[in-house]
């Protein structure tokens, strides 16, 4: 779409000419030579930029641009002003206004101030495009339940999300809505606009998680051979989701309850503490106390999680929530399949019912996938619900296959394989590949940017 500009400008030399240079770079153009005119032109239009005169007949530059914030568009405004008049212009950045250009401006060098303007409300607009979009992916209707103790979760996940409660422990089998739990809560506190980073601590080595979490400073060990940030670091005013944090080596639970406690660390190999504004967001489907008893979790790092625990039920104990999501899936995978599933028998319903879901809600999606491609016809049978032989998880199931080569392999290199192949099954859709492997959003950039892919 055409990027549209409105000058506003009492002489009409000055309109003229920059109607020309607009017009040849195919802008369209709308002129208003009072503020009258241009009041009239925002409420009817429009604009992606305002280029206005200080100067106008019957009022100055700085009204026009308080109706324009009024009006609460996204419009970029500079202003044209006289040298004598640059404390104006000083106020009308104040009022919002892009940049200011004093007159009589060199036609080059305002072309550069609007280019440098669009630019940003390009930026603007996209990261706004972005959050809605992840928003709306993590909005509260994202969990679905009904059953009271989903109602008191949804209260509690509500409010802690509007506190500034700094640490969060999420409990619960696996495949019960950690993860999800983790993203709403993020998108849906003030911290939104900031990173959203998520680490699992298992299956990776102690060093390795180390400098993931923590950074680390150039020669720490052998391969480090610049200094890195860590997570923590790069999550500054955002989130950090510690997934598994029952399967923590030792030594860094007391790094993180150090963390935990004083807001700051170092990197490896570092000497200067540094303090970071995170919200950690713990999570684990094991036993913790258990995990204490045999000494393997440190018993005053699950105090210091412990302060906002959030404790997810299994399925089985949400009553006919199981129904509700299972249709929730239906109606999606559906859409997925394109299959005109229309009615579903009360057999499958009663077989959903009885069923117990060690897997949670995430061998309950599994199923239902499953028995939506088997479906023929418009009725989705009892039948076509297949439980318990079913593998529990489709990650269990991907990975049921997946031997390790006598010799090894190069984790590394397996890491740069995945991240590429799952950009590539996205069609470079960052915010698609992302969701395939499970990660954030700002995980999966800054493990590509670590692969030189970004
Ligand atoms: N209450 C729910 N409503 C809808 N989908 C859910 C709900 N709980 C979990 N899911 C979905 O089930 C799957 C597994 O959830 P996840 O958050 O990964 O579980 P966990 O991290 O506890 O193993 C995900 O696809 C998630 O979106
Ligand atoms: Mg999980």
């Amino acid at each position: 779409m055409a990027i549209r500009v409105l000058i506003v400008e009492d002489e009409s030399l000055i309109r003229w000419s920059l109607r020309q240079k607009f017009e040849e770079r195919e802008y369209q153009v709308a002129e208003a030579e009072t503020g009258e005119m241009a009041l009239q032109a925002i409420d009817a239009n429009t604009f992606d930029l305002i280029m206005l005169d200080y100067k106008l007949p019957d009022m100055t530059g700085l009204d026009v641009l308080r109706h324009l914030r009024q009006a609460d568009q996204e419009t970029v405004a500079i202003m044209m002003t006289a040298y004598s008049n640059i404390d104006d212009a000083v106020e009308a950045i104040k009022l919002g206004a892009f940049d200011y250009i004093a007159k009589p401006f060199q036609m080059d060098e305002l072309l550069l101030t609007v280019d440098k303007a669009l630019e940003t409300t390009k930026l603007r607009r996209e990261v706004r495009e972005l959050r809605r979009v992840l928003q709306h992916d993590y909005g509260f209707d994202r969990i679905i339940g009904q059953d009271p103790s989903m109602k008191q979760l949804f209260e509690l996940i509500n409010s802690v999300a509007r506190s500034n409660t700094s640490t969060v422990f999420l409990r619960g089998e696996t495949g019960t809505g950690k993860d999800l739990v983790a993203g709403v809560i993020h998108y849906n506190s003030d911290r939104a606009h900031k990173p959203f980073m998520n680490i699992t601590c298992t299956a990776i080595s102690e060093t390795l998680l180390e400098s993931e979490l923590f950074g680390h400073e150039k020669g720490a060990f052998t391969d480090a051979r610049t200094q890195k940030k860590g997570l923590l670091e790069l999550a500054d005013g955002g989130t950090v989701f510690l997934d598994e944090v029952g399967d923590m080596p030792p030594v860094l639970q007391a790094k993180l309850l150090h963390f935990l406690e004083n807001r700051r660390f170092r990197r490896v190999g570092g000497t200067q503490e540094i303090t970071v504004d995170v919200r950690v967001i713990a999570a684990t489907n094991r036993d913790i106390e258990k995990a204490i008893e045999e000494g393997r979790f440190r018993q005053d790092l699950l105090y210091r999680l412990n302060v906002v625990p959030i404790f997810l039920p299994p399925l089985r104990e949400r009553g006919d929530d199981v129904v509700l999501i299972a249709q929730h899936f239906i109606n999606q995978y559906a859409r997925e399949f394109k299959k005109p599933i229309s009615r579903i028998e009360e057999t499958a319903f009663d077989k959903l019912r009885r069923y117990n879901w060690p897997g949670n809600v995430r061998e309950l999606r599994n199923v239902i996938e499953r028995a939506v491609l088997l479906c023929r016809g418009q009725t989705l049978s009892g039948n076509d619900i297949v439980v318990g032989g079913a593998p529990q998880s489709r990650e269990q199931d991907d990975l049921a296959g997946l031997n390790l080569p006598p010799g090894g392999l190069d984790f590394h290199q397996l890491e740069n394989k995945l991240l590429r192949q799952a950009l590539a099954q996205a069609g470079g859709n960052q915010t698609r590949a992302a969701k395939l492997l499970n990660l954030s959003r700002d995980t999966f950039r800054y493990r590509l940017e670590k692969h030189g892919l970004l």
